[in-house]
């Protein structure tokens, strides 16, 4: 039967008895790792979170009863060791916190015993993604796992720290409510009182943090949990947290300064990176010429280069019609590449057509100075050198083109950019590239609805001095909006709200809402808005894709104790999951016809 705690207290974490003296007592508990046998002699490494401890168990030290006792413990045991702290008898071992010291027990209790686990609990196992997620709780002690989690938790703790010291309130919004406009599709709960209707899980807190501002209270935060149902992918999960703020009395300077000082905060505080202030910004226009991206990876070259005045004429029909409806022609010139093996080219033709390419031209520069390449036959001798030149190619490098509608071109060659840049092995992942992409599009045209949608969301200000052109050419106009990129991934945003009720009212017409609609959706934000609002602007990162980047993890699962999979179930619980009869009645909900025959 398993012993107790009775009368035995903690003195240390397994790596934190390093801060007694050497010669003292000490109470440690945690996990066996592993027991090595050696005769008279029994070596227990044991571990917590802190991390790994020696324990020696000799009969003449601990007595028959607790030796036998560690004759049984096997990994996973959860114990509790008494015995003195010494330096080690044997090699100090050099990869271990604790590796000069051991304990040699005096006493042991056997607190819970346990089955052999599925997989080795050790940092770097290369165990099974659903067996890991089966068995998370077992998954959740390895060690690497495990400093994920804290750092997390450092991190959340310094932001805490930092919003509070700069007068920013904690404040706690609901989780049923009414569908945010973000986006995405909503989780919906039904209720049970109010038959036929649904609370929805919020999008993100963004309307309460409005309607906080109204009320007075000048500076919000909070830690908060969004609910978004969109496909997932390595940097999505369908509940995730942001860390969510709002001010008043503010413009685009105020909240960019605020929040370069809390990224630089906690940079240094969580991993010790020191963020160059200000942060670098470019704005969307420039990101998307540049990088062909609005979340640009600056940690490299491979810049994009509008080629469409000098291919304008061209025989080369590909490039031509693209232009004549309409598009655009731009390369990247993927330097000393030109010996790339047609293969890989093929590959690269494969993956831009995965983002809506119809094909990829190219063009190598032989070291002899020739041309090999998919199109020259179309081309004069004189169009192919000035393409080249106007891309700054050079002997030994390989270009690629691509022709289309220039939102296509933008997100080819943005994806292949960082593609190539991966082949060619020159992205430094050591570098930490902070950058603020400002002035983005205000609204966006949405192909699939017929209609102008809004790029970041309906409550964002347009740029004043774009604001004449709302009504006659709404898709040239930039919004007070940005966002923070880290190492190309978007790891927040937010903009200047709007706060005058006409040009909000002017924002739902323009996105296709008739009053009646805004009204039955966001009235209350546009009455709060009568009663005195304060100009207002705020932001929100995704705390896990924050602690994603900072650990180096590749996917936000690594930095999310009980995560999600691709199809947004839980493999360990097994949710989303059956409910029983009563509970559909309770909830005035019935089954389709099909789906209770099954
Ligand atoms: P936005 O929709 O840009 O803005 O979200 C802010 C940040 O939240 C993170 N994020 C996600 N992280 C993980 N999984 C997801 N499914 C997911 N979706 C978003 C991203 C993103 O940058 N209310 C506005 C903010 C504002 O205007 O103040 C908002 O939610 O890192
Ligand atoms: P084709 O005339 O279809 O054989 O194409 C000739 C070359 O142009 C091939 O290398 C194609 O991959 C490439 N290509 C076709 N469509 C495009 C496009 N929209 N943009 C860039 N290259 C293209």
């Amino acid at each position: 039967m398993a012993e107790t705690m009775k009368g035995l207290h903690r003195t240390h974490r397994c790596a934190e008895v390093t801060r007694a003296s050497i010669g003292s007592e000490v109470t440690v508990m945690g996990w066996v790792q592993k027991q090595r046998n050696k005769g008279g002699i029994i070596f227990v490494d044991l571990r917590d979170r802190s991390g790994i401890l020696q324990i020696i168990f000799e009969e003449a030290d601990c007595g028959k009863e607790s030796f036998e006792k560690a004759e049984k413990l096997r990994s996973e045991f959860v114990v509790a060791v008494t015995g003195i702290l010494e330096k080690r008898s044997g090699a100090v071992n050099e990869n271990l916190e604790t590796g000069e010291v051991e304990v040699r027990a005096k006493s042991v209790r056997i607190l819970s015993e346990a089955e052999t686990p599925p997989f080795p609990i050790e940092a770097g196992v290369k165990t099974k993604e659903e067996l890991r997620l089966k068995y998370r709780y077992l998954d959740l002690r390895r060690p690497d796992l495990q400093s994920n989690i804290m750092l997390r938790s450092k991190i959340v703790a310094n932001v805490r720290k930092f919003m509070t010291d700069e007068g920013f309130l904690e404040i706690e919004t609901p989780i049923l409510g009414k569908s945010t406009p973000e986006g995405a599709r909503d989780y919906l709960v039904p209720s049970r009182v109010h038959p036929g209707t649904f609370y929805g899980l919020p999008q993100s807190p963004q309307l309460f943090k409005q309607l906080l501002m109204c009320s007075g209270y000048d500076r919000y935060f909070q830690i908060a949990k969004c609910f978004r149902d969109e496909d997932l992918r390595a940097d999505r999960q369908p509940e995730f947290t942001q860390i969510d703020m709002e001010l008043s009395f503010v413009d685009v300077e105020d909240v960019l300064d605020v929040n370069e000082r809390l990224i630089k905060y906690v940079a240094k505080e969580a991993i010790g990176l020191d963020v160059q202030l200000p942060l670098p910004r470019i704005t969307w226009q420039e990101a998307m010429d540049r990088f062909g991206s609005d979340k640009p990876d600056t940690r490299f070259g491979l810049e994009l280069t509008d080629v469409s005045d000098v291919v304008k004429g061209c025989g080369f029909g590909v490039f031509t019609s693209a232009l004549e409806a309409g598009g655009s022609v731009r390369g990247i010139n993927a330097k000393g590449q030109a010996e790339m093996p047609r293969k890989k080219i093929d590959a690269l033709v494969d993956f831009a057509k995965g983002y809506g390419a119809k094909g990829l031209a190219y063009l190598s520069i032989q070291p002899d100075g020739t041309y090999k390449s998919s199109f020259a036959k179309f081309m004069t001798e004189e169009q192919l050198d000035a393409l080249v030149k106007k891309m700054g190619g050079e002997k030994g490098d390989l270009l690629f083109f691509a022709a289309d509608k220039l939102n296509i071109v933008y997100s080819v060659l943005g994806a292949l950019r960082i593609e190539i840049g991966e082949m060619m092995g020159i992205i430094d992942h050591d570098k930490f590239n902070f950058l603020w992409v400002t002035e983005f599009p205000l609204l966006e045209w949405s192909e699939e609805e017929n209609r102008f949608v809004a790029m970041h969301h309906p409550f964002t200000m347009p740029m004043e001095e774009d604001l004449p052109y709302i009504d006659s050419d709404p898709g040239r106009v930039r919004a007070k909006a940005y966002d923070i990129v880290l190492n190309g991934v978007e790891l927040g945003g937010g903009s200047v709200r709007i706060y005058q009720d006409d040009v909000q009212e002017k924002m739902f017409e323009i996105l296709g809402f008739t009053k009646e609609e805004a009204h039955n959706r966001f009235g209350f934000l546009l009455d709060a808005f009568r009663y005195g609002v304060p100009p207002h602007a705020g932001l929100a990162y995704g705390l896990d894709r924050l602690v994603m980047l900072l650990v180096k993890a590749d996917n936000i699962r690594e930095v999310i104790a009980f995560p999600k999979v691709k199809d947004a179930s839980c493999l360990m619980m097994n949710a989303p999951d059956v409910v029983d009869e009563v509970q559909w009645a309770d909830l005035h909900l019935a089954k389709r016809a099909e789906e209770s025959e099954q």
